[in-house]
């Protein structure tokens, strides 16, 4: 696919209870296809939710990768140390994904994992 890419963050709030998460959503275009991902912080903590390429005709080419690497790559500048965030354990894609990029997983529950992955190292080059 080609890689005309824009990101857009769009900042708003989203109250969680106990908790207040300042939240964006990275979204990545190419030609007529979108993928998003939101982002929620909590001090030094970054959580990863809503990961998602539309039209569905586009997954496995390639877009996610893209657009999580630019997320990652963006946090790391920003200082932030380490991401997390959970996946259905059937979930073989998206796992697939996050442990190429360098995700490992570090707990699990009877229906998802959770995995995180080191941003003061991270390079999207390898
Ligand atoms: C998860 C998602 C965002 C990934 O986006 P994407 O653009 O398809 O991702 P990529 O093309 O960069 O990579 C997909 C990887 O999954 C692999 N894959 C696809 N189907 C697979 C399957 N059934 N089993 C194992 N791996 C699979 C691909 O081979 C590719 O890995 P590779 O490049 O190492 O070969 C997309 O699939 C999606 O929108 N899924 C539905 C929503 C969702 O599940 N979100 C994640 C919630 S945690």
């Amino acid at each position: 696919m080609s890689a005309a890419l824009l990101i857009q963050e769009e900042p708003y709030n989203l109250f969680i209870p106990n908790q207040w998460h300042i939240n964006r959503f990275a979204t990545l275009r190419v030609r007529d296809a979108e993928a998003r991902l939101q982002i929620c912080r909590r001090g030094k903590e970054v959580s990863l939710w809503s990961f998602d390429v539309q039209p569905a005709v586009y997954r496995n080419q390639g877009l996610g990768t893209q657009l999580m690497k630019a997320v990652l790559t963006r946090l790391s500048e920003e200082g932030v140390h380490e991401a997390w965030l959970t996946v259905e354990k059937t979930n073989h894609a998206a796992i697939r994904l996050y442990k190429r990029i360098g995700f490992t997983i570090t707990e699990h529950s009877s229906r998802d994992y959770i995995a995180k992955v080191k941003l003061s190292d991270y390079s999207a080059e390898k």
